[in-house]
């Protein structure tokens, strides 16, 4: 078979709102830029976001885009890295006005404004008063900036090369990025794209566990091709639970409920939040929220037959108000819990949220680890969003946050390409040995006759990380779960894709899915493993303090390697005074 090729300056993984940003800052340029998608782009996970994005604006009461750096770096329990933080809290209010201005609808308040919510850890003169920062489309603040910055792609004529699913990256004899090799899934064909500079932007992998808010499509397929490449992950360990997922089903409901007025209440009735964050309460911050759940559900406090859950209340708001500000919610309530909200509470439980960890990148987007050095770019590859660790976000993310993250790292991705295209006029040659080892991936998945089951096995491996890889860790959870995550990855190497070119493909697709995943759960029990201290969404009940002298660094995972590495946390901000660690309390 020839193999189809085309040719473009930039290749963008990943058609969400930190691909299509950068794609976008690209194409106005009148950079050649393609974005690859293995689903139709405004199906990306972005469109999932509900609550909203953070910008200092002011709109609601006094705000400071200082207090917002403030809250990141306490949210991250001070393993995010400081001048990162800074200039994405600098530049909400740019990036914001920004999507305004190319027609994100808003909510608004009366006098035209933005309107603003109160969020989880957000506080006004660093640590006073709750804070209202979040600027919010109703509940369904993703779709709407997806869409927007979809349209002025297409406007911008960015190539799409919908349903395509990334394989590998292409790399020369000195390690540079030269190209992508990905595969059409109507059709089974591989398609080898040439590019200057690639772009990825493919998003989280809460698929690794069994009750999670993402999509299907969030299997970490970007931080795998970085895996295999060579290059490490960085604190993989750090894994968000949103506290409240539908319970049993895992499905998001949006912080934005509790930043409406909503609060959540144990079997006994009792406003249980006030006793494990007494200022803050129900608005501490994510990962404060989830272990008390948890706690109050282990102390035989929980709601239910069962005593499995507790409440979300938020009918005491009213009908109009629930409408009004949180119609998805209540849809998504109606239809997995069959409850209306606006008149009952619903069952809620901590659900698998966001990958903290992921490709290590500067703050323009640079990925490090050429030659194994982590202050050295690799040259021609790029990350941005939740699949890149910046790291803004550090031990634990803030709501709100995440939206803000993809605009402005991936605008300054862009910015970043548009220089190196400037300093690397010339196109480098792809190597044939580049093409025929990422082809491997595909042949290996070409076996027919008996074999292990992709969905049996995923099914398992989300299992296993959902029970030994949680809330709350111990080191013989951690070690049992090691383990078991090796003999399953093991086992994937058996799987036989039943149904090939029968049903689109979709066999095959779940298959090189199900690899991915086996790579990214390893990461993350390995580094889960080897962090022996509590912090941020990492909590190991035999560790359970925060030890500042030891693991004040981001950890870095490479395939192979039974030792991890470490590098220290960037604890300098660009021009403000640098923020120490703290005692954390909400
Ligand atoms: O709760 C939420 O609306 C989620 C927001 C986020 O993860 O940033």
């Amino acid at each position: 078979m020839t193999l189809r090729r085309r040719t473009f300056d930039t290749v963008v993984v990943g058609a969400g709102g930190g691909g299509l940003r950068a794609a976008l800052q690209l194409a106005n340029e009148n950079v050649r830029v393609a974005v690859v998608s293995k689903v139709f782009p405004t199906r990306s996970h972005t469109v999932a976001a509900q609550g909203g994005i953070n910008a200092a604006l002011g709109n609601v009461m006094d705000d400071d885009w200082r207090w917002h750096m403030y809250d990141t770096i306490k949210g991250s329990d001070w393993l995010g890295d400081q001048d990162a933080i800074e200039y994405m809290c600098r530049s909400a209010y740019k990036l914001v006005t920004e999507l305004e201005h190319a027609g994100v609808p808003f909510s608004r308040l009366e006098n035209g404004t933005i309107y603003q919510r109160p969020f989880g850890g957000q506080s006004q003169n660093y640590g006073g008063a709750q804070a209202a920062r979040t600027c919010a489309a109703a509940d369904r603040t993703g779709h709407a900036i997806l869409h927007s910055l979809y349209q002025q792609n297409l406007a911008a004529q960015t190539h799409f090369f919908d349903e395509y699913f990334a394989l590998d990256l292409l790399r020369d004899e000195e390690g540079r990025v030269v190209g992508l090799l990905a595969l059409e899934i109507a059709t089974g064909e591989p398609l080898l794209l040439d590019a200057k500079t690639v772009l990825l932007a493919t998003g989280g992998a809460g698929q690794i566990f069994k009750t999670t808010t993402n999509a299907m499509i969030n299997t970490g397929d970007g931080m795998a091709m970085v895996l295999r490449a060579g290059i490490p992950l960085q604190d993989m360990e750090f894994f968000q639970f949103h506290p409240t997922g539908i319970a049993g089903k895992g499905m998001l409901l949006s912080e934005g409920a509790r930043g409406e007025g909503g609060y959540l209440i144990n079997g006994e009735g009792e406003r249980f939040m006030e006793r494990y964050a007494p200022n803050a309460k129900d608005l501490a911050s994510r990962d404060v929220v989830s272990r008390a759940i948890f706690l109050e559900v282990e102390a035989g406090r929980g709601c239910g037959i069962n005593k499995d859950h507790v409440l979300l209340k938020v009918d005491h708001l009213g009908e109009e108000v629930v409408k009004k500000r949180l119609p998805a919610i209540r849809d998504l309530a109606l239809t997995f819990a069959h409850l209306d909200m606006a008149r009952e509470p619903i069952p809620v439980y901590p659900t698998a949220h966001y990958t903290m960890g992921g490709i290590p990148t500067n703050r323009f987007g640079e990925v490090l680890g050429q030659d194994g050095r982590m202050d050295l770019p690799v040259q021609g590859l790029f990350a941005v969003g939740e699949c890149a660790c910046v790291s803004v976000h550090g031990a634990n993310r803030l709501g709100g946050n995440s939206l803000l993250d993809i605009v402005v790292f991936g605008r300054a991705a862009g910015n970043r390409i548009l220089q190196y295209h400037r300093d690397h006029k010339h196109r480098l040659t792809i190597p044939e040995g580049a093409i025929s080892h990422a082809m491997e991936r595909l042949n290996r998945w070409t076996r027919y006759g008996e074999g292990e089951s992709t969905a049996l096995l995923r099914d398992e491996l989300k299992e296993v990380m959902e029970r030994y890889c949680g809330v709350y860790r111990t080191e013989e959870m951690l070690q049992d779960g090691m383990e078991k995550v090796r003999e399953l990855r093991k086992r994937v190497e058996s799987v036989v894709v039943q149904d090939q070119s029968k049903v689109f493909n979709t066999a095959l697709i779940e298959a090189l899915e199900l690899e991915n995943l086996a790579d990214i759960a390893l990461a993350t029990v390995v580094s889960a493993l080897a962090r022996k201290e509590s912090r941020g969404a990492h909590s190991r009940i035999d560790y359970p303090e925060r030890d500042d002298d030891k693991w004040m660094v981001h950890t870095l995972f490479s395939l192979g390697d039974s030792e991890l590495d470490y590098k220290p946390v960037n604890m300098e901000p660009l021009t403000e005074p640098s923020i120490p660690p703290k005692a954390r309390v909400y």
